[in-house]
């Protein structure tokens, strides 16, 4: 697992999207060999979306011959809904860029058989040979995607009922807590382990301890996205507020390594 520490908010959004784009372009996709990247929702990715949407903008970067899978919806939110993650990753990114509405995958939430959505995404994933780089962040408790604590390191893609404290953390974009769903489907934990690459961001004092579990103490169903460090390719981008309850011999020894990844 790599470690990549940075000063701001602005910079976590800067180097991921930088990343991003390296890592597309490297991949030269075509529309028989697709670049496949799994995209998270949240206020934690957006400023990454803004500056994929400036590179694009500025003609460094095409979506043209790129497929991507959502990491989850809600269950029973109508897609048009404004707090639906199809509306989120419309309005927020796919919406500015140039990639073929066919290519983009999310979770329908709605499906009368959710099981066999859920099922039906996974084959998608094999399909298109796996994704290439999946991106998330992770919840203060440590989720990933929606992996509440306890789930099952090999899980796949499923429905999940949400823990009381994610219902709590993302009420602040409803009008009442009753208003957030109960339950998403979601990737597992197996699913986002099967890509060839992991890039989690995690920012802010609120996800300290959450990356503090992550990344010193020992892989935990409890602390889902601690799972990357089983990873043969996990990264982990912070600002300097997210690493308030690491070591300080950790985050020196991670700063010391950061040269290591150029663009
Ligand atoms: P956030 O959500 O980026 O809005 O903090 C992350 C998550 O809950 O996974």
């Amino acid at each position: 697992m790599h470690l990549v520490i940075l000063k701001t908010f602005q910079d976590v959004s800067h180097w991921a999207a930088s990343y991003v784009m390296k890592r597309i372009n490297d991949f030269h996709p075509t529309t028989d060999n697709p670049f496949v990247l799994g995209l998270p929702t949240g206020s934690t990715p957006l400023g990454m979306y803004q500056q994929l949407i400036k590179f694009h903008q500025e003609g460094l970067l095409s979506f043209k011959h790129v497929v991507t899978f959502n990491m989850d919806e809600y269950v029973n939110l109508p897609k048009l809904h404004a707090q639906s993650y199809h509306h989120f990753m419309w309005t927020n990114f796919f919406k500015h860029i140039d990639i073929n509405p066919e290519n983009v995958n999310i979770l329908n939430g709605l499906s009368k058989d959710l099981n066999k959505e859920c099922e039906k995404y996974e084959e998608k994933i094999k399909e298109y040979g796996g994704v290439e780089l999946f991106i998330g962040g992770i919840g203060e408790h440590g989720h990933m995607a929606f992996n509440e604590a306890g789930s099952s390191l090999t899980s796949r893609t499923r429905e999940k009922k949400l823990a009381h404290n994610t219902i709590q953390a993302n009420s602040r974009f409803f009008d009442n807590i009753e208003d957030v769903p109960k339950s998403a489907l979601t990737v597992g934990v197996g699913t986002i382990m099967d890509a060839k690459e992991v890039m989690l961001l995690i920012t802010g004092a609120k996800k300290a301890y959450a990356l503090y579990k992550t990344v010193e103490e020992g892989v935990s169903h409890m602390w889902t996205a601690s799972a990357l460090q089983l990873h043969p390719k996990g990264l982990i981008v912070v600002d300097e507020d997210a690493t308030m309850e690491l070591k300080v011999k950790t985050v020196k020894y991670f700063e010391g390594l950061d040269e290591h990844i150029e663009f």
